[in-house]
């Protein structure tokens, strides 16, 4: 690490993004305009000071910015996607994991790697249990178990060239030292992470023909889900104070009432199995607030169709 990477980490440091269960010790919120803030502050520098340990040719590849900013442009025509989508079906989405046995605020880890995951099984068919440890030990601004952001996750496996598997390299719960990746071979790589625009059709478009993206929400509303579509009010489930990360498998509807699928890192006996699903269509706590995804391609195959199933 130069010098110049300290500036970007020393702006996540005290900041948590990552909620436990009801019962838990709570993260202080943070309002929209301080996520994305800094994430700005955090981009501009980290542009600066970070070398690509990758070929050249995936040079500004790195990150994406949102096609505009983050709200839609209502004159912009809409993009068409399918009525539904559930990359659970295409056998795209590992199983549920559980962050919650040591207290540990790591759902931005796991969120990060249930991502790579998704991604590397569809582009490459391989089903792989990725290290979520590693991400937690080994990330630029080491916030590990006080919480953290997927991007951090993302240039970390960027910067690591590539992620090894979970059995060589398990969860522990604790943030440990970084191990010495060179006794490990990656199981899986990314070619750089984007931003998405702010707009659940949008979201769904890109789900539908990408693959899993990951969702920063407010959890308050998951405290003491149990099944259902989970349809809080605005003011017990505020959209602007964001304090969880989860992935985004799919969508649908029942009855003409919209959600989405959510994977959760709270273990199977939470929620429908591990899962969530949240209205969609109306900002539903948060969701819309900071769509980010890894990019994950076989090299000279940019552009490889893919299909989630119904
Ligand atoms: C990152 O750097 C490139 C080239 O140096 C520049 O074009 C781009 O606007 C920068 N992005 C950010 C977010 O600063
Ligand atoms: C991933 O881990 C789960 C347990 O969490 C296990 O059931 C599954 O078989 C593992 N998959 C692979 C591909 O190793």
């Amino acid at each position: 690490m130069g010098p110049g990477v300290l500036s970007p980490c020393l702006l996540l440091l005290g900041v948590w993004v990552c909620a436990l269960p009801a019962g838990s010790v709570l993260p202080p919120e943070l309002s929209k305009a301080e996520v994305t803030g800094m994430f700005k502050d955090f981009m501009i520098q980290f542009n600066r000071t970070y070398r690509s340990p990758a070929d050249e040719e995936f040079r500004g590849m790195f990150w994406s910015p949102p096609p505009h900013t983050m709200h839609q442009d209502p004159r912009r025509p809409r993009k068409k996607f399918p009525k539904s989508c559930d990359w659970r079906k295409a056998g795209a989405v590992t199983a549920v994991k559980n962050q919650v046995g040591q207290e540990c605020r790591s759902c931005w880890a796991f969120a990060a790697v249930a991502n790579i995951e998704s991604l590397w099984n569809i582009h490459f068919h391989q089903p792989r249990n990725l290290s979520v440890q590693e991400v937690l030990d080994c990330s630029w601004c080491g916030v590990g178990c006080n919480g953290g952001y997927v991007w951090d996750a993302f240039t970390t496996v960027l910067h690591k060239r590539g992620l090894t598997n979970e059995i060589a390299y398990p969860y522990t719960g604790r943030q440990e030292k970084c191990h010495n990746l060179n006794k490990y071979e990656p199981a899986a790589y990314i070619q750089g992470f984007q931003t998405l625009p702010g707009d659940e059709e949008e979201i769904a478009a890109h789900v539908a023909t990408e693959g899993p993206i990951t969702v920063t929400l407010n959890s308050a509303a998951m405290k003491h889900y149990k099944n259902g579509i989970s349809k809080p009010l605005v003011k017990n489930c505020n959209p602007d104070q964001v304090d969880h990360v989860a992935l985004l498998v799919g969508y649908g509807d029942v009855k003409g009432r919209q959600y989405w699928v959510i994977k959760n890192s709270w273990g199977e006996d939470w929620g429908e199995k591990g899962y969530y699903r949240l209205y969609r269509g109306r900002n539903a706590c948060g969701i819309t607030m900071f769509p980010v995804t890894a990019t994950v391609n076989r090299i000279g195959v940019l552009g490889h169709k893919v299909h989630c199933p119904p």
